[in-house]
């Protein structure tokens, strides 16, 4: 049996916890050493489906303005990139600058290269940064920070999911648009919080094999 290779760790800002990057034959892993996996590049349907759900559900058709929130392997920025005109414009935020070089020079095969689309552009930091100065808002706003409301990464992130930061996210949606949320397991207090900021939720499961195999994975969606 072939085995994995450790390729690459970075350091977490505002944390102690590494992200390392091994490849297995074709396929990479990204792991939070005692903490577990955080994505692997064999399994991707439910990455997909954050960007393919949010991006049917938006109202604008042209001249998209949408914002990923988390690049990890680049799935959900690929398939957002699919599923809107040449004249769009992607934004992801990937807070672990090293993140954005394994795209560009080591595991950006397995997505397609997506940071090498015209309609992309990388923000190198916080998503919360961005959400706070939205320029003229985003049509559809993809999150994938962390491991859902229940944050493995930071502790800041939890910020993301509070009243506060469902608010801040709410406004920064133009008007049509659309926050789609992935989360590893349910959690309906999120859910209820969702609506008493203000958006009409849609739950979604999601398998991560698009065969219907493996865990289930939760997408919600808020108009
Ligand atoms: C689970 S992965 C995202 C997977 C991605 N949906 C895909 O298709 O590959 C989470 C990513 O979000 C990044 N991240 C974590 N907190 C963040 C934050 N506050 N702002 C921006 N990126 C963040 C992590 O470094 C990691 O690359």
């Amino acid at each position: 049996m072939p085995r994995s290779v450790k390729l690459r760790t970075a350091l977490i800002p505002d944390t102690r916890k590494e992200l390392v990057l091994y490849k297995h034959q074709d396929k990479f892993s990204i792991v939070i050493p005692g903490r577990g996996e955080l994505m692997n590049s064999r399994v991707h349907g439910s990455e997909r489906a954050l960007a393919e759900l949010a991006c049917a559900a938006m109202q604008a058709r042209s001249n998209t303005r949408l914002l990923v929130g988390g690049l990890g392997m680049g799935f959900t920025l690929a398939a957002a990139l699919a599923q809107v005109g040449p004249d769009s414009e992607v934004i992801v935020a990937e807070l672990v600058p090293e993140v954005v070089a394994w795209n560009r020079e080591l595991m950006g095969e397995p997505s397609g290269h997506p940071l090498s689309d015209p309609r992309t552009q990388v923000f190198v930091g916080d998503v919360a940064d961005l959400l706070r100065d939205c320029g003229s808002g985003f049509d559809a706003i993809m999150m994938d920070v962390d491991n859902g409301p229940a944050a493995m990464i930071r502790r800041e992130n939890d910020w993301l999911y509070t009243d506060e930061g469902l608010l801040i996210t709410r406004q920064a949606l133009r008007p049509g648009g659309v926050l789609a949320v992935w989360s590893a397991s349910a959690d309906q207090m999120f859910q209820n919080r969702m609506r008493r900021c203000g958006f009409r939720v849609e739950a979604h499961i999601v398998r991560p094999h698009r065969a219907g195999k493996g865990a289930r994975h939760h997408i919600w969606l808020g108009r």
